[in-house]
C-alpha cells in the first residue's frame, strides 16, 4: 500500500537558506520517490497563533507557496494546499478536542515554555497564552489524521506533537472505531542526516538569531552580502586554514558534490583567502538558486496562478477529507435522522451498497470503477486490453477485499482514499455473507 507522507509549514516570516536545505529540498526529493503519496500544506491557521498582523500573514503564505513551487514541487504528484482551504480540518479538530484531556495539553512544549517563562517573570501562569496556542497540538493532529497520513517528516521540536496525534487517534479508534482502525497512527520521521545549516555567526540558522542568509529575497546581491558577513577566523590569505568547524565550509557542503567538498577543503588548507572562499561559495549557491529565484519572481508577479494551483490542491485534498470527516461524524453520533425513519429501518438489507461498474472506453480498453453507495467515485481502474482481466479484478476485489486491493495496479496519479475503498469492499463482503 502506498505510504502517505504529510508535512505542514507554518506561514510566518520569509524562508531562508536553512529552510531550503533542511526542509524544502529534502521534502521535494522525498516526494519524487515512488510508492509515496505526499501532502504539503501551508499551516496558515497555525500561523495565526504566532502573528496578529494580517498583512504579514497574507504576505508570508503567498511567499511560502511561491517558494515551494519555485523550488520544484511537482503539484501533479503531490497534494499541495492551504490548511485554511480545508474546512474539514477545523471540524475534525473540534471532534478531537472533545476527546483530548486538558492535562495532556498542559504538558505540550509550546504551552509549557510559555508558562515557564511567565513563572520565571513572576507573572500569572497563563499570561499571554491564547487558546490557540494551548490547543495547537490538537489542530495539528487534525491536519495529520484527516488524511490518514502514515509518516510525518518533522524537526525534533515537533516529535511530541506527533505523539499527541497518535494518542488521540488511538483513543478515537478505541472509543468510536468499532474495533476497526479508524485513523492510521502516524509516525514522526526525524531526518537525522538532514543538514542543520549554521548561520552567519555559526549558530543554527534561525530568524530569531538574526543570522540567516536569505533564500530569494534581495536577489543575488543580498545573497552575496550575507555570505560576505559569515564569520571566519582571522587567518590571512596564503596562511593554511583548518576547514573543519567553519560555518562557511558547512554551508558549502550543503550545496556541493563530494569532489567539490574535497577540493574546497584542500584549497583552504593550501591557503585560499577567506574572501576568495566566500566568492566560491557564492558562485556555488547562486548557480543552484538563480533559476529558482527567477521562477519565484515570475510566480510572485502572478499571484492568481498560485491561487489557481492552490484551489486545485484544495479540491484534491477535500475529495479525501470530506468522506473521512463524514465517517467521523457518523462515528461520534452526529448522524442523519433520515436513517432512523421507519422505512429505512424496516429494510436494512436494502441499505444502499457500493457498486462496481465495468465499461469500455473510446481507447478500446476495458475499465472498471467502484462507486460508493452515494454514487461518488471511490476507485477508477487502469485500462485493460481484455474485458476478462477487468472482470477478474472485480471478482477478486469482491471476494478478497482489502488484501486484493494491495495488489491492484492503479493508473498513475490516482489519488485513492484507501480507507473509504476498504470500507466499501468490506460492506460488499458483508452484504454477500449475508
Ligand atoms: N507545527 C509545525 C511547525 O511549526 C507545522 C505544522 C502544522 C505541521 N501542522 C502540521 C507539521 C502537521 C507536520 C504535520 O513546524
Amino acid at each position: 500500500m502506498t505510504q502517505r507522507v504529510l508535512t505542514g509549514i507554518t506561514t510566518t516570516g520569509t524562508l531562508h537558506l536553512g529552510n531550503f536545505v533542511g526542509a524544502i529540498r529534502p521534502a521535494i526529493a522525498a516526494s519524487r520517490e515512488s510508492g509515496v503519496e505526499s501532502f504539503f500544506f501551508m499551516a496558515d491557521y497555525h500561523a495565526l497563533i504566532k502573528c496578529d498582523d494580517p498583512a504579514r500573514i497574507a504576505r508570508s503564505r503567498l511567499e511560502i507557496a511561491a517558494t515551494w513551487l519555485a523550488a520544484g514541487l511537482d503539484t501533479s504528484r503531490v497534494t499541495f494546499y492551504r490548511q485554511s482551504d480545508i474546512p474539514e480540518i477545523p471540524e475534525l479538530s473540534w471532534l478531537l478536542t472533545c476527546m483530548t484531556s486538558k492535562g495532556q495539553m498542559n504538558r505540550a512544549h509550546a504551552y509549557k515554555a510559555a508558562t515557564d517563562a511567565n513563572l520565571a517573570a513572576g507573572e500569572d501562569l497563563d499570561a499571554g497564552v491564547t487558546m490557540g496556542l494551548y490547543s495547537y497540538p490538537i489542530l495539528m493532529a487534525a491536519d495529520i489524521l484527516i488524511f490518514n497520513a502514515h509518516r510525518v517528516p518533522v524537526g525534533r521540536d515537533q516529535v511530541q506533537h506527533i505523539e499527541m496525534a497518535r494518542d488521540v487517534a488511538q483513543r478515537f479508534n478505541h472509543q468510536f472505531g468499532g474495533g476497526a482502525e479508524f485513523f492510521v497512527l502516524p509516525e514522526a520521521n526525524v531526518e537525522e542526516d538532514v543538514a542543520q545549516l549554521p548561520g552567519l555567526d555559526g549558530r543554527k540558522m534561525s530568524k530569531s538569531y538574526d543570522n540567516s542568509i536569505p533564500l530569494f529575497e534581495g536577489g543575488a546581491k543580498a545573497l552575496k552580502e550575507a555570505i560576505a558577513r559569515i564569520k571566519t577566523d582571522s587567518k590571512l590569505p596564503g596562511e593554511p586554514k583548518d576547514p573543519e568547524g567553519q560555518a562557511l565550509v558547512t554551508i558549502y557542503d550543503a550545496f556541493a558534490t563530494p569532489q567539490q567538498r574535497a577540493d574546497f577543503r584542500a584549497a583552504l588548507r593550501a591557503g585560499l583567502a577567506w574572501g576568495e572562499a566566500k566568492q566560491q561559495l557564492f558562485e556555488l549557491i547562486e548557480a543552484q538558486i538563480a533559476p529558482m529565484r527567477e521562477r519565484y519572481a515570475e510566480l510572485m508577479a502572478h499571484p492568481e496562478r498560485i491561487e489557481a494551483i492552490l484551489q486545485e490542491g484544495a479540491a484534491k485534498a477535500r475529495r479525501l477529507a470530506a468522506p473521512l470527516l463524514a465517517r467521523a461524524r457518523e462515528a461520534v453520533g452526529l448522524r442523519s435522522f433520515a436513517a432512523l425513519a421507519p422505512a429505512a429501518k424496516a429494510k436494512p438489507a436494502k441499505a444502499a451498497l457500493p457498486v462496481f461498474k465495468q465499461y469500455r472506453e473510446a481507447d478500446g480498453q476495458f475499465y472498471f470503477k467502484l462507486n460508493a453507495a452515494d454514487g461518488s467515485l471511490l476507485l477508477q481502474s487502469q485500462g485493460f486490453a481484455e474485458g476478462r482481466a477487468a472482470g477478474q479484478w472485480v471478482a477478486r476485489l469482491k471476494r478478497e477485499g482489502q488484501s486484493a486491493l494491495a495488489d491492484l495496479p492503479l493508473p498513475p496519479g490516482l489519488v485513492l482514499d484507501a480507507a473509504a475503498v476498504v470500507a466499501a469492499l468490506a460492506a460488499l463482503q458483508e452484504a454477500e455473507a449475508g
